[in-house]
């Protein structure tokens, strides 16, 4: 590897959340409003520019890519990017390329998916019970996302559930989703629910210090601290009554941005090197400009220098600051 990307903190990026798409057949309350209005065409990188924009990236060092959305899954041709992107994987230059999906669209991409080479997705849910469902992502379909779930089964994929925890609507199905997830084989990881988008009064009272959901999962459960990375930010312990694991993400209570390995790309082409910042880099207007390589990698190169120590949720959440507008759909989480 010719170059590395090192921020001004010593921090190497090795890991890239794109984002294929701002669309999604869900509208989750804590990701995006009820009535969205989505980007128009042209704002959106093609297939081609994407492609471009990460084999830029790898050139660069980074080692894993995880495309999200919005769901990744409702870009039209996202297989074409998919098979294209896994040419890295062949040759080495890449250990991982991965998605993080509402899984609402796995059963008609699980197979195609592990033929491409991806080997783990992260799927998010938050609930098993129906109703739960339909209250959090407003018009998803709990069963379509369970066939989907069985199809990844089927397919090998390795699977790593992402569960928002929300007070009042699915704390008190913790327990549960641990046993559930385990019997079939699953990583489980709790996040804390982060004040993006709008409903700022809402998703305040909403949130729970993953401390104490973890309290009470110990009161059903032996949890042991366990040494397993996934490369995010998630920290696990190992459950001895299911021999799963459990991962807990907490950006509000016990930051982790002092080992930050990451940047964000937005589907219209803006880097965002920071989920809880505002300031992003436009990556779109110097992809189209110009066909070289170099330039596009001299822009990284620059750009990353700017990327913040980490967020404010924090302070946002006492009020000292205004609020970070852009919904998860819009940075992909
Ligand atoms: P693994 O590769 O399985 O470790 O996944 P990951 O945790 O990096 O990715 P995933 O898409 O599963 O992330 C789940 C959620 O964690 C995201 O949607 C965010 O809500 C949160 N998250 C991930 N990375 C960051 C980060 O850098 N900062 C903050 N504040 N939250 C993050
Ligand atoms: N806080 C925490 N997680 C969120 N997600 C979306 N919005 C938020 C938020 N405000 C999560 C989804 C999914 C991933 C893409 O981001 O549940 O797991
Ligand atoms: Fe869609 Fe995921 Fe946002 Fe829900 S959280 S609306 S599934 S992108």
């Amino acid at each position: 590897v010719a170059q590395r990307m090192v921020d001004s903190f010593g921090r190497a990026i090795s890991y890239l959340r794109l984002s294929v798409t701002d669309r999604c057949d869900c509208r989750c309350v804590y990701c995006m409003p009820e009535r969205m209005s989505f980007l128009p065409r042209r704002d959106l990188l093609s297939l081609e520019e994407l492609d471009r924009l990460c084999s830029a990236f790898v050139e660069l060092g980074v080692r894993k890519i995880r495309l999200t959305g919005g769901e990744p899954l409702v870009r039209r041709d996202v297989m074409t990017l998919v098979r294209s992107l896994s040419r890295h994987l062949a040759r080495g230059a890449l250990d991982e390329l991965t998605l993080t999906t509402n899984g609402s669209q796995l059963s008609r991409f699980a197979a195609d998916l592990a033929a491409s080479g991806v080997k783990r997705i992260n799927v998010s849910l938050d609930t098993l019970d129906p109703e739960t469902f339909r209250t959090i992502s407003r018009r998803g379909d709990l069963a379509k996302v369970l066939a989907g779930l069985d199809a990844a089964d089927r397919a090998g994929l390795r699977i790593k559930i992402n569960t928002v925890a929300l007070r009042g609507v699915n704390e008190g199905e913790a327990p549960a989703l641990v046993e559930w997830a385990h019997g079939r084989g699953y990583d489980l990881t709790f996040i804390e629910v982060m004040p993006l988008g709008g409903a700022q009064r809402e998703r305040q009272d909403q949130h729970i210090p993953l401390t104490q959901l973890r309290a009470s999962l110990a009161e059903r459960f032996t949890l042991t601290p366990s040494t397993h990375r996934s490369g995010g930010p998630a920290r696990y312990c190992d459950v001895e009554e299911t021999g799963g694991r459990v991962g807990f993400i907490t950006p509000l209570t016990h930051s982790f941005c002092d080992a930050c390995n990451r940047v964000r790309v937005t589907c219209s082409g803006k880097l965002y090197l920071c989920l809880g910042r505002e300031d992003g880099v436009d990556l779109r207007e110097p992809l189209r400009r110009s066909p070289r390589q170099d330039l596009l990698t001299d822009t990284l190169q620059a750009a990353i220098a700017r990327k913040p120590a980490g967020h404010d949720f924090v302070a946002v959440r006492r009020g000292g600051l205004s609020s970070t507008e852009r919904g998860m759909s819009v940075t992909g989480g």
